[in-house]
């Protein structure tokens, strides 16, 4: 029997193409999303990929989510911690609800979301987690102080888990997509991506969502069972650490 694997956020963007791309290796997919319908319905309709609405940032909603998803599909094997959301301002202009919702999407979302799966995963001796982090946690960027801590923070719950998973052979790891030509990306003035982004990555070009994908794929397989508490960066050498 294929594996279940789950993605949060995984009817747009960079989740959208991991959860094709889990698809097409075989898995049962479920994807996570907050509130867009329109967008996660037309995703299942070409897709076939079945969605599930909820908020990361309540744990009661993930764990009423997951239930579901258990319920339809089977016991979660596959955990992609991908859902995130900005919420830009220079420091001194920024609120104390552009902290939060960042903070409790992009991090306590990774905690709301793993808590739920870590107990059946360890029963199993078996699971594969991935944290959709940033280049922007690894070296910071200004005006996101809050997506800048939230993503390293990321980093750092990966490595912790990966010890405690370790002896279970539950994997935990990170990915650090540099700019990748997402919504997210795009929203940003052409004239700014052109002129000051773009310059800074070495190969030239934005990423894009399926290669973030395919370095998920390879993370979850059995191939990368030795992998673990790793930061992949896939940034064009926009950075190196
Ligand atoms: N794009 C980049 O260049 C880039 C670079 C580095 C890291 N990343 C990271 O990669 C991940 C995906 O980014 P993206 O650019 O693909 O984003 P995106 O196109 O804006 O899509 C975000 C997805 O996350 C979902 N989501 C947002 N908040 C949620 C919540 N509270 N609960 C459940 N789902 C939620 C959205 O659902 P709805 O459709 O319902 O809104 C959507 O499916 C994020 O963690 C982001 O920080 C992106």
């Amino acid at each position: 029997m294929s594996r279940v694997a789950v993605v949060t956020g995984g009817t747009r963007g960079i989740g959208a193409a991991i959860s094709l791309a889990l698809k097409s290796a075989g898995y049962r997919v479920a994807a996570n999303y907050a509130g867009n319908d329109e967008a996660a319905q037309a995703f299942h309709a070409e897709t076939g990929i079945p969605v599930f609405k909820w908020d990361v940032s309540s744990y009661e909603a993930c764990s009423e989510g997951l239930a579901r998803i258990e319920a339809e599909l089977g016991p979660i094997e596959v955990l992609i911690n991908n859902a995130g959301i900005t919420r830009d301002a220079m420091f001194h202009k920024m609120t104390p609800q552009q902290w939060h919702e960042v903070i409790n999407t992009n991090l306590t979302g990774l905690f709301n979301m793993t808590h739920q799966v870590w107990a059946g995963m360890r029963e199993r001796s078996f699971g594969r987690i991935v944290n959709i982090s940033s280049i922007n946690g690894q070296k910071g960027q200004m005006g996101q102080a809050n997506y800048s801590a939230a993503k390293a923070g990321d980093l750092g719950f990966t490595k912790a888990l990966a010890q405690e998973g370790a002896a279970k052979n539950i994997t935990v790891n990170a990915i650090c997509p540099g700019y990748i030509g997402t919504e997210m990306v795009l929203a940003i003035p052409e004239k700014v991506l052109n002129e000051r982004i773009i310059p800074q990555i070495p190969v030239g070009r934005l990423g894009t969502p399926d290669e973030v994908a395919r370095c998920v794929v390879f993370l979850v397989s059995d191939d990368a069972g030795f992998i673990t508490g790793s930061t992949l960066s896939a940034n064009g050498g926009q950075l190196f650490v």
